[in-house]
């Protein structure tokens, strides 16, 4: 048969996205992979606000009627939250079906329960999506790069607070009429707290720092600071020293462990980072063969977040037609110590 068929779980910002973008791909499908992907049941809570958006025909409220779907080989979770997703992704797999996510909550936290299920039941278990929305991250982490030793990264992670500081020291915007705009663009978390207080980029290092360092760093292990506290007169001050204010999370592999935090930066207006505005992202990798390497994209959104997800979606089809599912983003837990930054 040359169809895959998928559900998604989740029709908001995200949902939509992988909804339009692989309409939009119908064309392109067989002759790129050789396959057609269709989407067959989405998962949602309010099925008349989804039915807004997509055939009634495709919705549904209820997981039993798509975990025990024989012909769904690939689930996409883009609910958020730790459960229910945690408990779909784990029977998704273990009925043998593929999964996508781009929940950084749950891979930051207990990532590792996840890969070790799909490791079992080889499936492909991918989260692309899960760090810097549509910019490439982890694969190159883990494919491109893998000939390295990586000592750093160091990066703009988070699209909501990054657009916020760039309101306020660009337009002089109030820093809750520019979070207003960041939830009505896409940009931000369900609850904007995990954005502000720099905990969405403290779960998005965690996942980087786990990857490059073939380690296992949690959520819990990095130090956080978000943006409330920076004021608009911080940003007038950083200014006049030729400095802008950006949210930036840092992992550094060193003799004595891993170092992981986020925290508020001056950075010189010169700097390559000090441009990065609005929802945009930047990760800046340090490898010992490489040398500085920097990737640099949407963060945050529909559209960008989606391109992510879909990649994901594609290399499992590959996978599939090659009978060669079994893979995750991460394989891990060498354990080099993690440093606690806050004794
Ligand atoms: P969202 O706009 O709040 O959408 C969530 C969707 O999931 C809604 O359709 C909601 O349905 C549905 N849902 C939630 N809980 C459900 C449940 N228990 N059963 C069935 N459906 C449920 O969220 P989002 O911004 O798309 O984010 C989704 C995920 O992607 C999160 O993990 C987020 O961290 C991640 N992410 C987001 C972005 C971004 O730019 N937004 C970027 C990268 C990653 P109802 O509306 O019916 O409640
Ligand atoms: N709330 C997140 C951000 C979404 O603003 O970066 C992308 O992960």
């Amino acid at each position: 048969d040359n169809k895959i068929q998928i559900a998604l779980l989740g029709l908001g910002t995200v949902g939509t996205g992988v909804y339009k973008v692989l309409e939009s791909q119908k064309e392109e499908m067989l002759p790129k992979l050789g396959v057609e992907l269709e989407v067959k049941k989405i998962l949602v809570r309010n099925l008349e606000k989804a039915a807004a958006k997509v055939d009634r025909s495709l919705l549904t409220n209820n997981w039993q009627e798509i975990v025990e779907d024989e012909e769904i080989d690939i689930v996409i979770e883009v609910m958020g939250g730790m459960e229910p997703a945690r408990t779909y992704m784990l029977e998704a797999l273990r009925a043998g079906k593929n999964v996508v996510t781009a929940n950084k909550d749950l891979i930051a936290t207990d990532g590792k329960t996840l890969m070790d299920a799909a490791k079992e039941a080889q499936r492909d278990f991918f989260f692309e999506a899960s760090v810097a929305g549509g910019i490439p991250i982890i694969r190159p982490l883990k494919q491109s790069l893998e000939g390295n030793h990586i000592s750093e990264i160091v990066g703009i992670v988070n699209g909501t607070t990054n657009f916020i500081l760039t309101k306020m020291t660009e337009e002089n915007m109030e820093f809750d009429e520019a979070l207003a705009l960041a939830t009505k663009l896409g940009y931000a978390e369900a609850d904007p707290t995990a954005d502000i207080e720099g905990l969405d980029a403290a779960r998005k290092i965690a996942i980087l720092a786990s990857i490059a360092f073939n380690s296992r760093v949690t959520f819990s292990d990095v130090y956080t600071e978000g943006i409330t506290k920076v004021t608009a007169r911080d940003i007038r001050y950083a200014g006049e020293m030729g400095c802008v204010i950006k949210l930036v999370g840092v992992a550094r592999s060193t003799q004595t462990g891993i170092e992981v935090s986020v925290h508020p930066m001056l950075i010189d207006s010169r700097h390559p980072l000090a441009s990065v505005n609005d929802s945009y992202n930047a990760v800046f990798v340090h490898g010992d063969a490489v040398g500085d390497t920097m990737f640099y994209g949407r963060g945050a959104g529909e559209l960008p977040t989606a391109s992510a997800v879909v990649g994901d979606v594609f290399d499992i089809a590959k996978n599939m037609l090659y009978h060669c599912t079994g893979h995750v983003n991460c394989t891990c837990y060498k354990t080099i110590p993690v440093k606690k930054m806050d004794d």
